[in-house]
């Protein structure tokens, strides 16, 4: 969980909250008919004090009976009148919460997926997603009861005080001499307390992050004999819960001790008072019996004030969070599924004196003038060390990020000026790790084109050398992929991942190093499978086992965000001091 940041309630504040009231506005008529119903009942609530303390002047009176059987059925039509409303409340609210969270689920939803990837980079997804859902719940607790609360909250104090210097004038001057002492001294030790146990939360949660860690990585725990580390480091934290927690308590009980000396004792002497003005004849009975009522009302109403207003803080704080990610800009993509024409791609692709860095290392250049051409339907390699670049590359070739110089040309057109999403759509990545979505086989396939037909996901299947395995399992394509498709080997997966792009279609298909975890064997048939479907669409591939690309019509070598050479494998093993060679050479040795 993260802890939603807190913040100062004031009128910017306010201010910044206000854009939520977008999202409210289809539903304004029935949040003010829920007002109405909350103002009512509101009122009901704070007349009963006043009808049970006539109740008693009544009785002591010696009243009819009439009288009396009178005022008690006004009470219970009030109390017939309070509870309805109180119900009619409750169901608009909440009918009002529900719709507008939906509508706001959604809008977060459909901007955050259209982020570019650099939003993504700069945060942890984890977080960004369990705050984006704290954020949300803690609105849809504002909305529902916070604000309800402290409306009302603000009704009764502000009547019930009225209320109080109406019946005794004397008494309430009396209670306020002393009151607002206790009231603020609870207040700020309440806070206190607080502050205390969410240090106490706080420990707890790292206490879980510790059980959580070591039972997820459980196999590097064990593979490094760290059982008895891990022991001794959760021993400490949980008697360090422990010791806080004491702590704590004990400050909790001074708290309810305060309380009961404080509030109970202030309570004593309003009505030791009370009793004297009694006495002298100054107060009925039942006007100190309301009294009294109305002060506990108060006091109570008082007491909860302090949550309420920690809740709005941390709304005004989630609204902000909130905002915040609604401002960062979308990309500009649309819906294919809805009948566009697209303009299709012939396959040529250059790169125009491209230098690209990373958007969170700005001062690093990945890539330094590139300038490189790829005819349509050749098929490519990439080659170079680890880290000189080559995955970047194709990050590029799909728009993941932007270059910063130069420009990359699809058939001589420059990629800003393709929609996004049409170019995206002809473009097919096989990537160096392989994302699997928690579905069966068939839907992760599928994935490559939610629209395709049974046949093409088995023949593509079939392509990819996949079938081999999948059909031996029970449930054949049916089988339900595990969290991150932790079931399947890496080699398998990344013949899933061949087959979903081949199912695409594409113009243009890379792979990243697709056929690194394959066998020899599986990585023949693969390329066999690849090279029939090669025909007709450009190919990059991206290998570090350069007998893979033999064939390649250009092999392009990188070093250090630089391309050193170009040429075919013949070509390139000419030059006997080139980078290409050296490789060569090295991956020779390992052979040999
Ligand atoms: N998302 C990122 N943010 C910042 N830097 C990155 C990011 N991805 C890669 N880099 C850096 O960019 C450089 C090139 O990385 P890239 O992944 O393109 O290498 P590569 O040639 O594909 O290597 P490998 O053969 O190991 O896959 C590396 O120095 C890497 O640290
Ligand atoms: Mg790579």
């Amino acid at each position: 969980m993260t802890e939603t940041n807190k913040k100062r309630i004031t009128l910017t504040g306010l201010r910044e909250a206000l854009p939520l009231y977008s999202f409210i506005r289809p539903y304004r008529l029935q949040y003010g008919l829920g007002l109405f119903f909350l103002l009512g009942s509101s009122l009901a609530n704070l007349a009963f004090p006043k009808l049970l303390g006539e109740l008693v002047n009544a009785g002591n009176a010696g009243n009819l009976a009439e009288n009396i059987n009178r005022i008690a059925l006004f009470l219970g039509a009030l109390l017939v009148i309070q509870s309805t409303f109180s119900y009619f409340r409750t169901v608009l609210f909440v009918t009002v919460t529900e719709k507008t969270l939906a509508d706001l689920r959604q809008y977060t939803y459909n901007h955050l997926i259209k982020l570019p990837l650099r939003f993504f980079e700069q945060r942890r997804v984890g977080e960004l997603n369990s705050r984006i859902s704290s954020d949300i719940s803690l609105l849809q607790e504002t909305l529902t009861s916070t604000l309800a609360e402290f409306i009302r909250q603000v009704i009764i104090i502000v009547g019930g005080i009225g209320l109080l210097l109406y019946t005794s004038f004397k008494l309430t001057l009396f209670m306020l001499a002393i009151l607002p002492a206790v009231v603020v001294l609870a207040v700020v030790f309440g806070r206190f307390i607080r502050r205390f146990s969410q240090k106490a939360q706080a420990e707890v949660a790292e206490s879980n992050t510790i059980v959580e860690e070591t039972l997820q990585g459980i196999q590097s725990v064990k593979s490094y004999t760290n059982e008895f580390l891990e022991i001794g480091r959760y021993k400490h934290k949980t008697e360090a819960i422990a010791q806080v927690g004491m702590k704590s308590g004990r400050y909790r009980g001074a708290f309810a001790a305060f309380l009961i000396f404080g509030l109970f004792g202030a309570l004593v002497t309003v009505i030791w008072r009370g009793s004297i003005l009694l006495a002298e004849g100054e107060m009925a009975a039942g006007d100190l019996f309301s009294f009294v009522l109305y002060s506990g009302f108060i006091g109570g109403t008082i007491g909860g004030m302090a949550s309420v207003f920690t809740r709005i803080q941390k709304f005004l704080g989630a609204t902000e969070d909130l905002f915040a990610i609604f401002e960062e800009e979308e990309e500009q993509l649309h819906d294919l599924s809805e009948n566009t024409s697209i303009h299709p791609l012939k396959g040529a692709i250059r790169f125009d004196k491209v230098s690209f860095a990373y958007p969170n290392r700005p001062d690093v250049d990945v890539l330094n003038t590139i300038d490189l051409t790829i005819q349509p339907n050749q098929m490519v390699a990439l080659v170079g060390a680890s880290g000189a670049g080559k995955s970047t590359i194709t990050a590029l070739l799909l728009r993941l990020h932007d270059v910063q110089k130069g420009t990359i040309l699809f058939d001589e057109i420059p990629n800003r000026e393709i929609p996004l999403s049409e170019l995206r759509s002809q473009i097919a990545l096989v990537p160096q790790d392989i994302f699997l979505f928690g579905g069966s086989i068939r839907e992760n396939i599928a994935y490559g084109n939610p629209k395709a037909t049974e046949e093409k996901i088995k023949q593509a299947a079939q392509n990819a050398n996949a079938m081999e395995f999948i059909e031996p399992f029970a449930e054949g394509m049916d089988t339900i992929v595990g969290e991150r498709g932790t079931q399947l080997s890496g080699g398998q997966r990344q013949r899933i991942a061949i087959a979903r792009a081949l199912l695409k279609n594409p113009k243009i298909l890379i792979l990243d190093e697709a056929t690194s975890a394959l066998d020899s064997k599986s990585e023949q048939l693969v390329q066999d499978a690849l090279k029939r479907l090669m025909y007709n669409r450009t190919t990059i591939v991206i290998a570090h086992r350069l007998s893979t690309i033999k064939k390649a019509d250009m092999i392009f070598v990188l070093e250090n965000g630089q391309l050193v050479e170009s040429g075919t494998h013949e070509q390139l093993m000419l030059d006997k001091k080139g980078v290409y060679q050296k490789l060569s050479q090295l991956q020779k040795m390992d052979n040999e």
